[in-house]
């Protein structure tokens, strides 16, 4: 198969993580008799500082002729003075717009090996810690109006959170598939006690649940839910939920699996294009270094080959290859725990060497 993928090496660590997952990629096409071609585009930062812009439109054009987009990292401290609306992180937000990628699946699975890198007690991490979070990505208050006024001698602040029926109906969806296809128990996460947008958000789920009478229906109260994820996160097969209570739950769920470093994410619409990135960001206190982790972004391209290419075997090769490096005790920075000594420490580009290097057709 021949597929397009545009390339978004962006900030920070962003070139390096991805110039190991682009090295994987090509692996496993030699090794399945594909081939990928990559359109690069210019995103974030670096497109502030060379057009002006942190998406041109011609970038986002080039997103939405490929096959699915590749993304490393964006943003960072230089364009820190940089007005909002034209901030690096702006250009994501109107890459997913652009891209229509409503639903961002975040999955928080332990690696048996990393247990001990999670900062939970053992005796939690060992019920097992497995589930996902679908965040919707393209409504809510990231997108919602928002200005500074002068009022009364001092500034105001605006942001504003608006959700149809039909934008909470289009993500349930996704939720309660998910859940089917898993251990088919979804837990709607909102602020029904609080905000308007959150009822009617309950209100959506639960005219779903009837069509959905295979799959557990249970609502739970974001700050309730965040409590709920280091208390006992074995309770947990699918979450879902509106885009800035996902945003901020899925750090914290990555976190309790012991490396933000290692967690992929998909973002889909209703075409088979989708965004894949790590979830983590640009870390510009080690860009450079050779100290990154690129296993996010390079199972993020495994992501890419499973949802968007239809190639189950060749994601599996790349995750079974992840996994045998791990049982030989390599480690980058952010994985290798308290327990270094027993470890072999490597840098970015070793790391995504030793995957190439164990991808082996099943
Ligand atoms: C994420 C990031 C982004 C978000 C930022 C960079 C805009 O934190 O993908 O979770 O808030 O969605
Ligand atoms: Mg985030």
């Amino acid at each position: 198969m021949e597929k397009k993928i545009a390339v978004i090496r962006g900030d920070g660590i962003g070139p390096e993580i991805v110039g190991e997952a682009i090295g994987v990629l090509d692996a496993v096409a030699e090794l399945y008799g594909h081939k990928f071609t990559y359109d690069e585009v210019d995103m974030g930062g670096c497109a502030i500082d060379k057009w002006g812009d942190p998406l041109p439109q011609e970038m986002l054009d080039k997103c939405l002729q490929s096959d699915s987009v590749l993304l490393g990292a964006v943003g960072g401290p230089k364009w820190n003075s940089v007005p909002g609306d034209k901030r690096p992180e702006k250009g994501l937000l109107r890459l997913r717009a652009g891209m229509g990628v409503y639903s961002n699946n975040r999955p928080a699975k332990i690696w048996p090996q990393l247990a001990d890198a999670s900062p939970l007690r053992p005796e939690i991490v060992e019920k097992g810690i497995d589930f996902i979070i679908v965040r919707e990505l393209i409504g809510g208050i990231y997108f919602g109006d928002r200005k500074t006024v002068e009022e009364n001698g001092e500034q105001k602040a605006i942001d504003t959170l608006t959700y149809t029926e039909s934008e909470i109906r289009r993500i349930g969806r996704i939720g309660f598939e998910t859940a089917r296809k898993r251990n088919k128990r979804l837990c709607s996460v909102e602020k029904s006690n609080v905000l308007d947008s959150s009822r009617l958000w309950k209100k959506v789920m639960h005219e779903l649940a009837a069509e959905y009478p295979d799959v557990e229906l249970s609502d739970m109260l974001v700050d309730n839910c965040a409590m709920q994820i280091v208390k006992d996160p074995a309770q947990f097969d699918v979450i879902v939920t509106e885009n800035m209570f996902g945003d901020i739950l899925s750090d914290e769920a990555s976190m309790i699996t012991g490396s933000i470093g290692m967690i992929p994410s998909s973002s889909l619409g209703d075409s088979s294009c989708g965004l894949y990135e790590p979830i983590h960001g640009s870390a510009p206190d080690i860009a450079g270094k050779d100290l990154s982790n690129p296993t996010g972004t390079i199972l993020a391209a495994a992501m890419m080959l499973r949802y968007s290419f239809d190639m189950a075997a060749e994601a599996d090769c790349i995750e079974n290859a992840v996994s045998a490096v791990l049982d030989e005790g390599y480690r980058t920075a952010d994985i290798i725990g308290s327990q270094a000594a027993g470890f072999k420490k490597t840098g970015c580009r070793e790391m995504g060497a030793l995957i190439r290097a164990h991808l082996t057709k099943g």
